[in-house]
């Protein structure tokens, strides 16, 4: 019997960039889009034959032949370290995932959180959402050099998180569902990227920085209040509070100031960019009635696709 491992995409609604520093931040799944992981036995095949296939990022290749460190060869390995399961029987591992890579929504995360899933039922060890967290940061860690831990964590748990840095991540209830519509720049930027150019400022200037961190992690704090209380007119204002400090920080772009200029006019109560910036995701606060006419303003301002997800 085949093993899959299924595990969704995610979007920072709060916090990003912050929460490196150690303020808080909010992220939520995505399930419209997801990382898929299957396991099939082959048997006859050579013994501990570990065959790997991913078509979109055109990886056809034995576990043995992948470099040390790939992602995919780091996560089987860090896997065996953890369980203490040196031989993995002989099997084909198929990967695919349909959410845009280097986009802000946790893409790499939701690969790793998929196969660590597909692994431990193909090799009948249980894992739990915390473990498969912590193994998936690991390997962000050594892909992506400074994360805060958030994408593992949301993606792992599935689940909308309230995240500092180091601290068992919070659930909270939502006074009402949340419509976000997801505006995809189509403009590629690795978070690792964004992240090293936020720190390389951080440096030359800390106490400007810091500040604007403060500012962030209090509109964080006064979010989650808003979604508590089901007060989606000011949850929409600190969404373009928040994206003016974004901007402030250097990871705008055009494209993303185009697409949330063209979702507040389209009636969103807010809008902000998603993730790393510079490229990738926006998303908008959409009122019910809004939706349409929010996803079609972003198609029109140049978005290659938009996705509308509820948060509930
Ligand atoms: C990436 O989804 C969010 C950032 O804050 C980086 C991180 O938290 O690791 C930009």
């Amino acid at each position: 019997m085949n093993s899959i491992g299924i595990a969704p995409a995610k979007i920072i609604l709060f916090g990003e960039h912050a929460v490196v520093y150690g303020r808080a931040a909010i992220a939520v799944p995505v399930t419209q889009v997801c990382a898929t992981v299957t396991i099939a036995p082959s048997p006859q095949s050579e013994k501990d034959n570990i065959h790997i296939q991913a078509n979109e990022i055109h990886l056809d290749s034995e576990f043995a032949d992948l470099e040390q460190d790939h992602p995919l060869a780091s996560a089987i390995r860090a896997f065996q370290a953890y369980t203490g399961i040196e031989n993995i029987p002989a099997c084909n591992i198929e990967i695919s995932s349909t959410i845009p890579v280097a986009s802000g929504m946790g893409s790499g995360a939701a690969v790793s959180v998929a196969l660590f899933r597909a692994l431990a039922d193909f090799l009948k060890h249980s894992l739990s959402d915390e473990e498969i967290s912590r193994l998936t940061f690991e390997i962000e860690k050594i892909h992506h050099g400074t994360p805060s831990g958030i994408d593992n964590t949301v993606i792992a748990y599935q689940t909308p998180v309230y995240f500092i840095k180091g601290e068992a991540p919070q659930t909270f209830n939502l006074a009402y569902p949340l419509h976000i519509v997801i505006g995809d720049s189509g403009v590629a930027s690795p978070t690792a990227i964004t992240v090293g150019d936020v720190r390389h400022a951080w440096q030359v200037e800390p106490h400007r920085f810091e500040a604007m961190f403060d500012a962030i992690g209090e509109i964080t704090c006064a979010a989650r209040r808003a979604i508590e209380e089901g007060q989606m007119q000011a949850l929409g204002q600190l969404m373009n509070d928040n994206h003016a400090i974004l901007r402030d920080l250097g990871v705008s772009s055009p494209e993303l100031e185009k697409l949330v200029k063209a979702a507040r006019k389209a009636g969103a109560l807010g809008a902000k960019l998603s993730g790393g910036g510079r490229g990738g995701n926006m998303i908008a606060l959409a009122p019910p009635s809004k939706i349409d006419d929010i996803a079609k303003a972003l198609s029109a301002a140049g978005a290659r696709r938009a996705i509308c997800t509820i948060v509930k």
